[in-house]
């Protein structure tokens, strides 16, 4: 009878749409008995039925109860990115874009690409000033760093799998910003930090802004927000890209000199990808291939590796530390020089995944010592944070993972006013100007320039694994340039160095993107292996924490571990 109404069911089974206004008003004042329920954060689990692993408690709770209720891993992710757009603004969304790569219980694998576009009006040089200097600063804020949000496009194109309909998969979302939900600490620091930016780059208050600071237990009402929600729920793909929400993005692109159009919007489409495949040892690793480099850097680097006893050198000893370094030096290399959306730019995929070209850029590989970046530059070709991420499983073989953002935290800041959610900044994305690094340090050419219609280079990397054809790992991360290389440490530190899930997501990182030519590591990383590194040549540097890794391991009883990372308010539920 609650089916309709699933946050209703997780909040005390009370249907909060059949309650009166004042009853309403009496139960978000019961801050404390909802907060303790709400944000009991699981880090780690096994179950039997279901499992998901997301940013945000409350999103996990309804990926879990939505399969409960007869929904499979496809319906989860709907309404969990549905929910994070609600519970966590500063990177779930319906203002941005995202990947899933999926396998459906017969076996099929999925590709969906949502990626945000550039806007028709669009220019290759738009963020260069009348010398020729690139401006970041409207590439990574306000209104025109916004491309074309793709994701409500990639939730209609989900649908094709799910079992469940539409609007019972959005309910939770819709509630939960109508009726409110209570901040964690993380989020009202964030928030708090933010207050400036959102003032500064709206042309009307958004809801985040709040004089007195946000602290923990506060609640956060989004009204406007649910009305969009609302409207998607009543009219599909036309209540985001026509219609009211549509004209209120273009008002909104208006009165902040932003590009994107009404034709823009309504002729945005989600795209199905092939996903990229490849064997490791007796797996096969299915990942996202361009316009996201996530997955072809995850395949060369894993190739890389794939030589060497990666199981004897040992966890983040100095062996098996330098040479997955060396590999992602020359993967990022690839990647600056040939990635960019297969649809404008012709990616020689086919070389980049081939064994002989692989082999090829190991061949200056020197076990003792660092190769220099300046030295490495892209293999020759013969043929022509924030972000966040979930990992679902069901009990029926279909498994779901997914990479969605805003790009930068809150994207670019500029909220929808009337609509109320925020824009992606993904335009920061593309490569505005040769050899001018992006929010992540990345660097770009012709592959990745602006186009009007273009989908810009991702790192994304949503990943399932199977064994012997059947489900074993869903796993990704936000985490910017990061996120492959957080990927392909997870997947070493579950496939070579048996490790439990909670330790393969949480051990300390390490990152190397061939420019800047520094390997990066998370407080924790071990002393010894740092300072042999260092005799080695490279350049350490220490950093804030990498990714929020989101983990599922089928173990060989068939039992579903789910692990959540511990660096953010990330939490697993099941059944
Ligand atoms: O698509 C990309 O590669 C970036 N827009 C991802 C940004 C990200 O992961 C931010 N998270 N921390």
């Amino acid at each position: 009878m609650l089916k309709r109404n699933i946050a209703a069911i997780i909040i005390n089974s009370i249907s909060l749409s059949t309650l009166s206004a004042q009853q309403r008003t009496t139960w978000v004042g019961a801050k404390k008995t909802v907060n303790a329920y709400h944000y009991v954060q699981t880090k780690s689990a096994v179950y039997k039925n279901g499992a998901v692993s997301s940013a945000h408690p409350l999103a996990s709770k309804v990926g879990a109860e939505i399969m409960k209720h007869g929904g499979n891993a496809f319906d989860a992710a709907i309404a969990v990115q549905l929910t994070l757009a609600v519970v966590y603004p500063g990177a779930g969304n319906i203002g941005g874009g995202g990947f899933l790569v999926g396998r459906k219980k017969t076996g099929e694998l999925i590709g969906i690409d949502y990626r945000e576009t550039a806007p028709v009006n669009a220019k290759r040089d738009m963020y260069l000033d009348k010398d020729g200097n690139a401006q970041t600063s409207i590439s990574q804020n306000g209104h025109l760093a916004a491309g074309v949000p793709g994701t409500v496009a990639g939730l209609f194109e989900t649908m094709k799998y799910a079992k469940l309909p539409f609007k019972q998969l959005v309910q939770p979302a819709i509630d939960l910003a109508e009726y409110g939900f209570v901040i964690t600490e993380r989020e009202a620091s964030n928030l708090n930090v933010n207050q400036d930016a959102f003032i500064k780059y709206n042309t009307s208050t958004p809801v985040f802004v709040k004089v007195n600071k946000w602290k923990s237990g506060d609640t956060l009402f989004q009204k406007q927000l649910a009305a969009t929600l609302r409207r998607i729920r009543d009219n599909g793909l036309k209540g985001f890209y026509e219609g009211e929400t549509a004209r209120m993005i273009v008002d909104e692109m208006k009165r902040g000199n932003g590009i994107i159009s009404l034709a823009d919007l309504k002729n945005y489409k989600a795209k199905t990808r092939i996903p990229v495949q490849f064997n490791y040892k007796d797996c096969k690793i299915v990942g996202f291939p361009p316009p996201s480099s996530g997955g072809i850097i995850l395949l060369q680097v894993m190739k890389m590796v794939s030589k060497y006893p990666m199981a004897t050198y040992g966890f983040q000893k100095q062996q098996s530390t330098q040479l997955m370094i060396e590999a992602e030096r020359r993967a990022f290399a690839d990647r600056a020089e040939h990635l960019g959306d297969p649809d404008f730019w012709k990616v020689p995929l086919k070389t980049l995944s081939s064994d002989t070209y692989i082999a090829n850029r190991m061949k200056d590989y020197d076990p003792n010592k660092a190769s220099k970046s300046s030295n490495i530059k892209a293999g020759e070709i013969k043929e022509s944070e924030e972000t966040t991420h979930l990992s679902i499983c069901d009990g029926e073989g279909n498994m779901v993972s997914v990479t969605t953002t805003l790009n930068g935290s809150y994207g670019s800041k500029t909220v929808v006013a009337g609509a109320g959610f925020l824009l992606n900044n993904e335009m920061d994305d593309f490569s505005i100007k040769p050899g001018v690094a992006n929010m992540y340090g990345a660097v770009g050419g012709t592959a990745n320039a602006i186009e009007p219609g273009k989908r810009m280079l991702s790192s994304m990397c949503p990943v399932v694994v199977l064994k012997k054809n059947k489900p074993y790992i869903v796993a990704g991360t936000p985490g910017g340039t990061t996120i492959p290389t957080s990927v392909f440490q997870t997947l070493m530190n579950l496939l070579e160095f048996n490790m439990s899930v909670d330790d393969a997501v949480n051990k300390p990182k390490f990152h190397h993107q061939h420019l800047p030519d520094e390997v990066y590591v998370e407080n924790g990383f071990p002393l010894d292996t740092r300072k042999q590194l260092e005799l080695m040549g490279y350049k350490i540097v220490e950093r804030s924490s990498i990714g929020r890794t989101e983990v599922i391991r089928i173990n060989a009883k068939g039992g579903i571990e789910v692990a959540a990372d511990r660096r953010g308010d990330d939490s697993v539920a099941g059944y």
